[in-house]
């Protein structure tokens, strides 16, 4: 699903993100990524949702060289890739129903199908009562499911969570842990940036770990 060999990132001469990182992400995997402040977990998740490029190395994501495709191929293959981020970037005066709906909008389906779709991924995070309320109006955790329920409108393959629980308390976390199981249950790919060790250690999935860009361990399964 995402292989990564040899990948360097920088954002400077002097400023890697990515040193020499080689790492392979099966299908319907959950993984971790962990690491303190400033390793490189943002910078990673980045390049996979194709939001930066490397400087050196090759990124695969579903089996495509990202160097070689073309220009035109990079939106659908961007969506199929559900990102949910740290501070959510919900829009604030579109309700929760319009803020998930995004997704299909841009590509034009038929309202029928947006309004039944956007009903289903909410009742899926627990939220279809709040379709019509706004952003502001929720608390942290519902936000954070909206964000996700955002992500799965299209049915991506992968999932890409930066942070996801960065700013929940323990019980919406175990909340938001359970979501996104059941979300790799049915066989979507989950990949999570997390410095909440303690998340990690609870669980028995995998996690690789950067230090300073570098992959100091659990790259290859
Ligand atoms: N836009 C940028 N310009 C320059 N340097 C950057 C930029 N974004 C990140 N960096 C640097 O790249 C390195 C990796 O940053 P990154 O954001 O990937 O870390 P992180 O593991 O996500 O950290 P955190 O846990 O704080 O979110 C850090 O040294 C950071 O200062
Ligand atoms: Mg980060």
């Amino acid at each position: 699903m995402i292989q990564l060999y040899h990948v360097h990132m920088d954002y400077g001469p002097d400023s890697p993100a990515l040193v020499d990182v080689t790492m392979r992400i099966g299908k319907a995997e959950f993984v971790f990524i962990t690491g303190a402040s400033g390793a490189g977990k943002t910078s990673l998740l980045r390049l996979i949702m194709l939001a930066e490029h490397c400087d050196a190395g090759q990124v695969l994501i579903f089996g495509r060289n990202v160097s070689r495709i073309r220009h035109s191929e990079i939106p659908s293959l961007r969506r199929r890739m559900g990102v949910v981020f740290q501070d959510f970037k919900l829009l604030p005066s579109r309700t929760v129903g319009e803020n998930v709906a995004i997704g299909l909008e841009v590509l034009g389906r038929p309202r029928r199908e947006i309004r039944s779709r956007t009903l289903e991924v909410l009742r899926l995070v627990g939220l279809e009562h709040k379709v019509r309320a706004y952003p502001p109006r929720l608390s942290g955790g519902e936000q954070q499911r909206v964000a996700i329920a955002r992500a799965l409108i299209n049915d991506p393959p992968i999932l890409l969570a930066d942070e996801p629980t960065g700013n929940l308390d323990a019980d919406l976390s175990q909340d938001i842990d359970s979501l996104l199981a059941d979300i790799n249950a049915r066989g979507t790919t989950v990949l999570v940036a997390t410095h909440d060790q303690g998340w990690v250690d609870r669980t028995q999935r995998r996690a690789i770990r950067l230090e300073r860009g570098r992959v100091a361990s659990g790259g290859i399964a």
